[in-house]
């Protein structure tokens, strides 16, 4: 029962202690837990900023439907999806398949084939909002992360991303901004803390065939 306790003890974050921080570790873990993510096909058409810087975070409040946290909080991640996913993004993909697993070109010939057609088909709209799913999982796995490590998070889509974008300077990375979770640790006056999880009942949410 104990990673029900990890998942009970996270909360949505409203108030960070601006004075706390995580440390290289605890973030290192994030950044593994992040590149650890399943996505479709192994593709990883994510990136994820890490901000920690307090003047370029405080310049994010007003882009951030003005919620405090990512002012306050340790580190702000940016969860953004890749501008360009081509021909040669898949191939790179592949390449590092044989790289790290050493498998011959005649096994990887007819899968990458099919992926660079059906990659093809699809508009710059199918794309990015096929990537966008990948940062909501990636955004999951690390609020449970978070949860089993004690480090406090506030999972975030009310911010502008064109905005986050241009101040960050994303699109010389060829990457836009989809998520934000600021994560460090909870003021001690955050009443969010306290507050019942509100949520339905099994029965209401489970539907056992
Ligand atoms: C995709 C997503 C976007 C969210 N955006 C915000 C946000 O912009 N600001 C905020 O304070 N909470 C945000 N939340 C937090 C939810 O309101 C919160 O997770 C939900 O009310 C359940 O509460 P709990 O996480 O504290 O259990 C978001 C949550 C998710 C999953």
């Amino acid at each position: 029962m104990q990673i029900l306790d990890s998942l009970a003890w996270r909360y949505a974050t409203k108030k960070f202690d601006a004075n706390r921080f995580l440390t290289t570790e605890q973030v290192d873990t994030l950044k593994e837990a992040f590149n650890l993510t399943a996505t479709s096909y192994g593709l990883q058409p994510l990136r994820l900023v890490v901000i920690n810087n307090k003047e370029l975070q405080e310049q994010l409040v007003p882009h951030s439907w003005n919620q405090r946290q990512v002012a306050d909080a340790s580190h702000v991640l940016v969860l953004c999806i890749e501008n360009t996913i081509d021909t040669a993004y898949i191939e790179s993909y592949f390449d590092r398949v044989k790289t790290i697993r050493n498998t011959p070109d005649e096994i990887i010939a007819p899968f990458k084939e099919f992926m660079i057609n059906s990659f093809k088909d699809k508009t710059q709209e199918d794309l990015d909002t096929w990537a966008a799913k990948q940062a909501y999982i990636a955004m999951g796995n690390l609020l449970t992360v978070c949860g089993v490590e004690r480090i406090d998070a506030c999972p975030m889509e009310g911010f502008v991303p064109e905005k986050y974008d241009e101040v960050l300077g994303l699109e010389a990375h060829g990457i836009s901004s989809v998520l934000v979770l600021p994560v460090g640790y909870r003021a001690e006056d955050d009443m969010f803390a306290d507050f019942k999880k509100v949520r339905k009942t099994i029965a209401e949410s489970i539907l056992e065939l």
